[in-house]
């Protein structure tokens, strides 16, 4: 059977609904959160959604396929270095709501292509904001992607709202950047523009290159080897001491949707009877940028042992130490080695340890996370033997 292709629009040829529904654009598509996003939005509104994706020779739609046949979503061409197309965007399609997952999202890439990723990251939001002001100022929320990384070299743990920026990259420097733009935008012109804090969020559409779906997807490949008598070639990674806080990106996305929609799941704001984010004079004191996290965080030699463990194989251990350490299994007469270091995958500085205090969003915004870090490890796994 032939696969179809997902259709990819030029701006000037979206449609829109003839009743007033909600228009939103998405950025960043392809990715996970861009992906899950729409999903969401079918699930949970009635939302009509534009989705934004760059023009690549070969085609990188595997996390939208399944929508080509949606009626309510539409694929166009669009790029954030562009800010022509962010214009062109704003003039058609006047949405409603803009999310903007669209990023270098590399760290470790980050140092590589500094100034792509600040051009993207941080340039491009403030194309985004410039052209919201000058389009839609009233009526077009928007979101920004923020990061953890943010935090950096952090100072105290769990990290919230109140802790300091202070990157150790060029990617977290960027995100830094653009969440002080999108500050002075909605104090300067009353824009409803946040970006919240969203801490290691994962899953079966996590890119290749990202640590936990590099171990799942090398997990899967070495239980297949074993189960054939094949010798596996062992997964490579770097700094096995990180800790991060990890969260199914399903619950992230849920955080998002709530902190666009403030007035409806805050309780102190909706019994302020003469709120209306449109007409209201100033609508910085309703809003809030949150902190989303789990709570919990593990290393990643910890990731590394789950993950093992939820594909079936209990018995493996580590051995040696510093760049010597090693993931083994004893298959008598052999030890075979299934992780071990590659210095290559250290990267120039460290955020060490991340752990999110998420309390203000579960209390302002009755978020809360549905899936643990052990469903997420399973839900991967099972997805990579698949
Ligand atoms: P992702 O899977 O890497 O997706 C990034 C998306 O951005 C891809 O669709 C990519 O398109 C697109 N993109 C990159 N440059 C672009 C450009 N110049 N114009 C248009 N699109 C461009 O990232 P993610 O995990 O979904 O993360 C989404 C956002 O959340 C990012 O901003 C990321 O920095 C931020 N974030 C993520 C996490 C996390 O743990 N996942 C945590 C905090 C913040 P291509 O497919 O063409 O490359
Ligand atoms: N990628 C990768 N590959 N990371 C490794 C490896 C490896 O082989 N070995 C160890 N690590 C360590 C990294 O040094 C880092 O400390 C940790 O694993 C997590 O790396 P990534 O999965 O690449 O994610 P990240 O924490 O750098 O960035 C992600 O989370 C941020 C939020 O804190 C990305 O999704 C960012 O876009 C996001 O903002």
């Amino acid at each position: 059977m032939v696969e179809k292709v997902m259709t990819i629009k030029n701006i000037a040829d979206i449609s829109l609904p003839k009743e007033s529904i909600s228009v939103v654009f998405i950025t960043g598509v392809t990715g996970q959160d861009g992906s899950i996003m729409i999903d969401y939005l079918l699930r949970n509104t009635n939302a009509w959604i534009i989705g934004g994706a760059r023009r690549l020779s070969v085609e990188n739609h595997s996390n939208i396929k399944h929508l080509q046949d949606e009626p309510r979503f539409q694929l166009v061409n669009f790029d954030l270095t562009d800010s022509h197309s962010i214009y062109k965007l704003m003039e058609t399609a006047k949405p409603d709501y803009f999310i903007n997952f669209a990023a270098q999202s590399f760290v470790a890439s980050s140092w590589d292509f500094a100034r792509q990723t600040w051009q993207v990251n941080s340039t491009g939001v403030l194309d985004c904001l410039e052209a919201i002001r000058k389009i839609k100022p009233n009526g077009c929320r928007f979101y920004n992607a923020g990061s953890s990384e943010e935090f950096g070299n952090v100072v105290y743990e769990p990290q919230d709202e109140k802790h300091p920026l202070r990157p150790r990259s060029p990617y977290g420097a960027s995100k830094a950047a653009a969440r002080q733009l999108i500050k002075v935008y909605r104090e300067s012109y009353n824009l409803y523009a946040i970006q919240g804090w969203l801490f290691n969020h994962e899953g079966p559409r996590r890119g290749e290159e990202f640590v936990t779906r590099k171990i799942t997807k090398g997990v899967a490949r070495v239980v297949k080897d074993l189960l054939i008598n094949k010798t596996p070639v062992p997964i490579e990674l770097g700094n096995l001491d990180a800790k991060r806080d990890w969260s199914d990106s399903e619950d992230m996305i849920d955080a998002v949707w709530r902190m666009l929609n403030q007035e409806k799941y805050n309780r102190s704001i909706e019994t302020q009877p003469t709120y209306n984010p449109f007409i209201q004079e100033s609508i910085i004191p309703f809003i809030h940028e949150y902190v989303v996290s789990s709570g919990g965080n593990h290393s990643i030699r910890e990731f590394v042992e789950v993950s093992f463990k939820a594909a079936g194989m209990t018995d493996g251990y580590w051995i040696g130490n510093g760049l010597d350490e090693k993931f083994v299994i004893d298959r008598a007469p052999l030890r075979l080695t299934l992780v071990k270091i590659n210095p290559k995958y250290y990267r120039p500085a460290e955020v060490e340890v991340l752990r999110g205090d998420s309390g203000l969003i579960r209390k302002e915004l009755g978020w809360k996370p549905q899936n643990t870090f052990d469903q997420l490890v399973k839900k991967m796994i099972e997805n990579d033997l698949k």
